[in-house]
């Protein structure tokens, strides 16, 4: 411990005596996330195929503020056992990765498994369990064989059977020890921003291809779900479900308050209404607007593909759990179509209304788009709740960006607490949180914003040859909440 933080913790010691500590159940999973594009990096390395990312960052590096790329990232692929290690410090529980699907199937087929991936994977996953830290893996988080995208991609309807292919590969491999599954990771930004040219595979057709994508990943996740439920759930007995990301939307004014809801419907219910209502297939209001949209512009087909009754019953229910990626809040504000901005994605215009920041909310320290609003998720758990009835519920994303690289970030502590106080009120009110992993780990390679923008709770030197990982003041922090299961009071937290 440095000078600092026994500064810090004292601190929290002195004002935290006394009074009350949020305490979190003892089956509650402290976890931190990672995906395999943002840290493996040995993009080349022994027979892995290209991915969609690989082949984006090598002809269009202009799309990256910083031109940098993957092809090295964290080093993840030969430090892995360092990352165990970070774990440990931390005390988690759950470690959340990715697996890179061309790095085990390097045509995208199960034709060939290669050996070094194989090997990869179960090197994490034993050194993880050694230690008493649950995988908990997510099998597409971006990451597509380009070899796939050659022959269409999200958009071609045999992607459902390609997914599938790849989930038995995994299933078959590791699901003896792995026993929590995602499928995908944010289908909305595989099809809204991969389509919408925010993303690899950074194509312009927000039209037609869009809404292809998102039929076609309900179907995948589907049937990876069932696959699993057929044949590997009565071996195993693991969960499986997907992570999608949701911003928690309200009115700016009681004026706005039907946009708001058609919001929510665009960016949350078109991903998981076909799942979690009662009713299942896309949310009727959304579809019914975005035909007309669809019809007004000349187009002959519906924009989201109509289901059959056929697959609206097995897209149904296909989960264990619901997982949530939550960041920020906005509030809408309903406006003409033609005049509504795109920030971000295309419900905007879609919808014709705006989403701005709330004039009271706290902004990311440096990353000022950013909200900090932490009483959004506890809405966002409830709504969850009392929309779809689901009540077992796993936070897999949050976290604060920064454009900071300081050690000392205190802000990031502070949400941290703030949004794990919001999770404990939705808890004490009734809902079922199994958990909660921080996004990130470490700083990695944050996508389009390269490695400007910084979510670790380490830092890492991505000019050294050894990716030097190094904790911050909120690393400390999660470690003491991950070994008190506590979190202390506000008053002790509010340094910024
Ligand atoms: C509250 O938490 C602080 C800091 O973790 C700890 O020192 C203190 O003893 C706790 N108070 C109670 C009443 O548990
Ligand atoms: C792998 O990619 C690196 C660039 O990241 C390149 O320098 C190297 O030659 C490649 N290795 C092989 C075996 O293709
Ligand atoms: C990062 O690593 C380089 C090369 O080892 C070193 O010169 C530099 O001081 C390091 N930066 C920080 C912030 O530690």
């Amino acid at each position: 411990m440095n000078l600092i933080s026994a500064v810090v913790l004292s601190v929290l010691v002195n004002l935290g005596s006394g009074a009350q500590n949020l305490t979190f159940p003892p089956w509650f999973l402290f976890g931190v996330s990672s995906a395999a594009f943002q840290v493996e990096g040995g993009w080349n390395a022994s027979d892995k195929g290209e991915s969609i990312w690989d082949r984006l960052l090598h002809t269009h590096p202009d799309v990256i503020v910083d031109g940098t790329n993957g092809d090295v990232a964290c080093d993840s692929y030969h430090l892995w056992r360092r990352d165990i290690e970070m774990c440990e410090e931390l005390g988690v529980n759950v470690y959340r990765f990715s697996i890179s699907w061309p790095r085990l199937l390097p045509s995208g087929f199960p034709n060939y498994i290669s050996e070094d991936g194989k090997n990869y994977y179960n090197n994490l996953i034993d050194g993880l369990l050694e230690k008493g830290i649950q995988p908990l893996v997510t099998m597409y988080h971006w990451d597509l064989p380009q070899s796939l995208q050659d022959l269409g991609g999200w958009a071609n309807p045999l992607i459902v059977d390609w997914f599938a292919d790849y989930a038995r590969v995994l299933y078959t491999l590791f699901s003896d020890r792995v026993k929590y599954w995602l499928t995908l990771n944010e289908p909305m930004v595989i099809c809204d921003a991969g389509y919408g040219l925010m993303g690899a595979p950074f194509l312009d057709d927000t039209n037609i291809g869009l809404y292809l994508c998102n039929k076609h990943v309900l179907m995948v996740h589907a049937k990876a779900y069932r696959i699993y439920d057929e044949e590997f759930r009565h071996l195993h007995h693991g969960m499986v479900s997907l992570s999608n990301v949701a911003l928690w939307f309200e009115p700016e004014t009681p004026a706005d308050t039907e946009a708001t809801k058609l919001m929510m419907q665009f960016y949350e219910g078109r991903y998981a209404h076909a799942i979690y209502s009662k009713l299942g297939g896309w949310p009727p209001e959304l579809e019914k607007l975005l035909t007309e949209n669809g019809k007004r512009e000349g187009y002959p087909y519906p924009r989201l593909p109509p289901f059959t009754p056929e697959e609206i019953e097995y897209v149904k229910g296909t989960y264990d759990f619901y997982a949530l990626n939550h960041y920020t809040s906005k509030q809408v504000r309903k406006v003409d179509p033609d005049k509504a901005g795109s920030w971000p994605y295309y419900g905007s215009k879609e919808i014709g209304a705006d989403m701005v920041n709330g004039p009271a909310w706290e902004r990311a320290l440096s990353a000022t788009w950013f909200a900090i609003y932490p009483e959004g998720i506890y809405k966002q758990l409830l709504w969850m709740k009392n929309n779809y009835g689901v009540n077992n519920i796993m936070i897999t994303e949050n976290g604060l960006p920064s454009f900071e690289p300081t050690l000392y970030d205190l802000k990031r502590a502070n949400h941290i607490r703030n949004i794990l106080e919001q999770v404990h009120r939705a808890m004490t009110e009734g809902v079922h949180v199994l958990g909660y992993t921080v996004w990130s780990m470490m700083d990695n390679f944050e996508w389009t914003s390269g490695h400007k923008l910084k979510y670790g709770l380490y830092a890492v030197n991505f000019t050294d040859v050894h990716r030097t990982r190094t904790a911050r003041e909120s690393a400390r922090f999660y470690a003491s909440v991950t070994r008190t299961r506590t979190i202390p009071l506000h008053e002790t937290m509010d340094f910024e």
